[in-house]
């Protein structure tokens, strides 16, 4: 049954929120006071859209319904998650928590998306403080997957199970702190950074372009992919981190840190770093920022999913929860009916699959395409453990037929037919499609490989059995328009 999420405070947090639930299914009830606001979220979701549905390897579920609302209580009406991103002002939250108060059903989590507020400062006083529990976003919210749960003696265990529940079902990553704090986890760590670079910037030792340079040629990069711990343990060499702390335990001693000392907030400050902010970024507007931001968010968790490692690995294991629901089966059980094609890839296209022609460059059809064959392997039996254990199959020879363009963030299925599934020998017919359009075919040979000796062997009796039922399923099809053609042949 489709969710429903309220979302209280539609600016540039709750609009991504509503991004998030929306593309993953939920309907979304908004309430804001702003007559702005409709176009503020509007801009948000297309931001959303247009990066969020390609990020990972399958295809989320149908977009929910996005409504408006006038008050308060008609947004939360029906409501399993009720997400608060009014601004960070407390008497504001509160006189909003008291309106929630009346209306909210007892089954839903409230979630406030406070910056720094402490969850028993949003409970205080209210009869439903058990409901209340802060879930701290990270810009753009649709696309960073880190949620802050901050809870207190109040929420009740099933409440805490419900809220990382729903947070794991849309993709995100629920960090739930052992104890409240003002600020969090992430946004302490982000204002010990920030203090510091205040003063080097005031300091003129270096300006916020070169500032951002150090993060993002340097440990930016390698935050992104093993965090602090990870990062010096490794830069610790074979000895690892007692020898790293060893060797840079001295220097918290030495005036490395300005620790909590700031820069007065003053005019001139401001001019400092807002004038040097200009002359660094000034000549793209916010929203072509958020274009580039997103665009390489994307790369970079791609990149990371490649690994399965880090954000990269979160977004896998959202893949393989969803495949069920996307048609994708796993094993011969799963697929609807072998007699028909098999359908091994539902995906959309993501942002970094295209090129300078503004389509999906030819590589990335060779890429869906191997998708499509790993997918008919594992439900052959060809699996991960399969494989570990010795047996494989290698790609021999591939044509792909080119027939119509497809662009980032349209959705994209692959049908597979098994030709021939034979001994050593597997042949595939490959068809992508977008909805009916026919955008490609691929037709590939592979052969099973024993990964000692690196040569052709037959593969084990249950993946061949498999094969030949599938092969011998599909060859009842009409033969597939395009089989067995070259380069140059005529139809
Ligand atoms: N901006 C960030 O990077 C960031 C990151 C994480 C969390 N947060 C937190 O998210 C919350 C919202 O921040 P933001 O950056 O989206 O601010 P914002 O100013 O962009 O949005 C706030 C929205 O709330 C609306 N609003 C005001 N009063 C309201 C009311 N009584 N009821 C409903 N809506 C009301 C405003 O019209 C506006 O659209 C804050 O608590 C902030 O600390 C911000």
């Amino acid at each position: 049954m489709t969710k429903t999420a309220a979302i209280i405070g539609g600016g540039v947090i709750g609009g991504g929120w509503a991004a998030r639930f929306l593309l993953n299914g939920w309907n979304v009830r908004v309430f804001d006071p702003d007559p702005e606001a409709g176009r503020k979220i509007g801009a948000v979701l297309d931001n959303a859209r247009r990066s969020l549905p390609g990020l990972g390897n399958v295809a989320l579920p149908a977009e929910g319904q996005l409504s408006w609302h006038a008050t308060i209580a008609e947004a939360v009406e029906g409501a399993d998650w009720v997400q608060e991103s009014v601004p960070e002002r407390l008497e504001l939250k509160q006189k909003v928590y008291g309106e929630l108060q009346q209306h909210v059903g007892q089954g839903a989590v409230i979630g406030s998306s406070t910056s720094g507020y402490k969850p028993s400062q949003l409970q205080d006083g209210f009869a439903n403080a058990a409901q209340i529990v802060v879930a701290h976003p990270f810009n753009p919210v649709y696309l960073m997957p880190l949620v802050e749960v901050v809870t207190t003696e109040a929420n009740t265990p099933e409440v805490i199970a419900k809220a990382k529940e729903i947070i794991t079902g849309i993709g995100m990553y629920p960090l739930h702190l052992k104890k409240e704090i003002d600020a969090h986890v992430a946004d302490r760590f982000l204002e010990a950074v920030w203090r510091e670079a205040l003063w080097l910037v005031k300091d003129g030792i270096a300006t916020t372009e070169e500032i951002d340079n150090a993060i993002r040629y340097g440990f930016g990069i390698r935050w992104a992919q093993m965090g602090l711990f990870e990062t010096y343990r490794v830069a610790g060499g074979e000895a690892g981190m007692k020898h790293f702390l060893a060797q840079f335990g001295p220097c918290l001693s030495w005036p490395w840190t300005k620790l909590m000392d700031v820069p007065e907030y003053n005019d001139e400050l401001v001019e400092l770093i807002a004038g040097q902010s200009d002359a660094q970024s000034g000549q793209y507007s916010i929203r072509e920022l958020e274009r580039i931001r997103d665009d390489n968010l994307v790369g970079i968790m791609r990149a990371l999913g490649a690994n399965d490692w880090g954000a990269g690995a979160l977004q896998n294991a959202h893949d393989a929860a969803r495949m069920g629901e996307a048609g994708l089966a796993r094993s011969m059980a799963e697929v609807d009916d072998i007699t028909q094609p098999v359908q091994t890839l539902n995906r959309v296209v993501p942002l970094d699959w295209t090129d300078y022609n503004g389509h999906m460059t030819e590589s990335r059809y060779l890429d869906a395409f191997a998708q499509s064959t790993d997918r008919l392997m594992e439900i052959i039996g060809c699996d991960a453990e399969y494989i570990a254990n010795g047996g494989s199959y290698f790609t021999a020879e591939t044509h792909i037929r080119h027939l119509d363009e497809v662009h980032a963030g349209d959705p994209i299925q692959v049908r597979t037919r098994v030709i021939l599934g034979q001994g050593k020998k597997m042949h595939l017919w490959h068809e992508m499609f977008s909805g009916e359009r026919l955008l490609a075919t691929g037709e590939h040979m592979l052969l099973h490989v024993d990964l000692k000796t690196r040569r052709s062997a037959p593969p084990a009796p249950h993946v061949e059995a498999n094969l030949v039922a599938l092969a011998e399923a599909h060859a009842a099809l009409p033969a597939p328009d395009g089989l067995g053609r070259a380069i140059g042949a005529s139809r």
